[in-house]
């Protein structure tokens, strides 16, 4: 039953945005609108009833809340560990990302997944996603109407695991969760929290990419990490 009306709740959406699309329906009521967007009490006290990531995966299927639907090839929800005690936050996907349906495949996340194993952790030990699950054209920064129609998942995302650090990648992920006067440069490599949970906000793995002097600093990041969850670099087998 309450597949059902999740199924029909996310058809209904798809059906309206095509009409939209091709000009065929008059203007929207407020209230279809808000619905249409995702933005209605139905939506969030759902997304709040929901524990377990593979039912918001589903949910976020077929996603049309924002434009960014127009170009993806998939939809990258995220991937990792559900209970795990780290997650990481990265800005959006990119080519790659878009073309395997998995976060942080490209350069970039080869850049990433070193830095995790340097850490003693693997990519299944940890919990890896980002702000916005689909892919902005030719790569450019998510807007904010992007990020305000995403949000609800990535909050979702952490409610679920729960986990007992967070880092953010770059200026984007940090924005998002600490506010959007956070200035990475200045502020990163400090403790702050989100609802209650602490969070580490560094460098972007493709910053690091284009000035490698940087990566030591995110070492340096990484280390008040494993500080905080007592992990020792190359000596963990923390995969639960
Ligand atoms: N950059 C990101 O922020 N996320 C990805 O998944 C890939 C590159």
């Amino acid at each position: 039953m309450r597949e059902d009306l999740i199924k029909l709740l996310r058809d209904l959406r798809k059906t309206i945005s095509l009409y939209k699309e091709i000009d065929l329906i008059p203007p929207l009521s407020p209230e279809t609108e808000s619905f249409f967007k995702g933005e209605t009490e139905l939506e969030k006290a759902y997304l709040d009833s929901i524990n377990n990531l593979d039912e918001l995966r589903k949910y976020l299927n077929g996603c049309i809340k924002c434009k960014l639907h127009k170009n993806r090839k998939n939809i990258v929800f995220g991937e990792g560990n559900p209970n795990a005690e780290l997650v990481f936050v990265g800005e959006a996907p990119g080519r790659k990302e878009d073309i395997e349906g998995r976060p942080f495949v490209g350069e970039a996340g080869r850049l990433f997944t070193r830095i995790i194993k340097a850490m003693g952790l693997e990519r299944k030990d940890v919990y890896i996603c980002n702000v916005v699950k689909c892919r902005p054209p030719r790569n450019r920064d998510p807007e904010p109407d992007e990020i305000k129609a995403c949000f609800p998942f990535l909050e979702a995302q952490l409610r679920i695991i729960s986990p007992k650090v967070i880092c953010t990648l770059g200026r984007i992920a940090a924005q998002t969760l600490l506010g959007k006067d956070f200035k990475i440069t200045k502020q990163r490599g400090n403790w702050y929290s989100y609802k209650d949970i602490p969070v580490m906000p560094t460098f972007h793995p493709a910053y690091l990419l284009r000035n490698p002097s940087e990566k030591k600093l995110v070492w340096e990041d990484m280390k008040k990490i494993m500080e905080k969850l007592g992990l020792n670099a190359g000596t963990n087998k923390n995969t639960q």
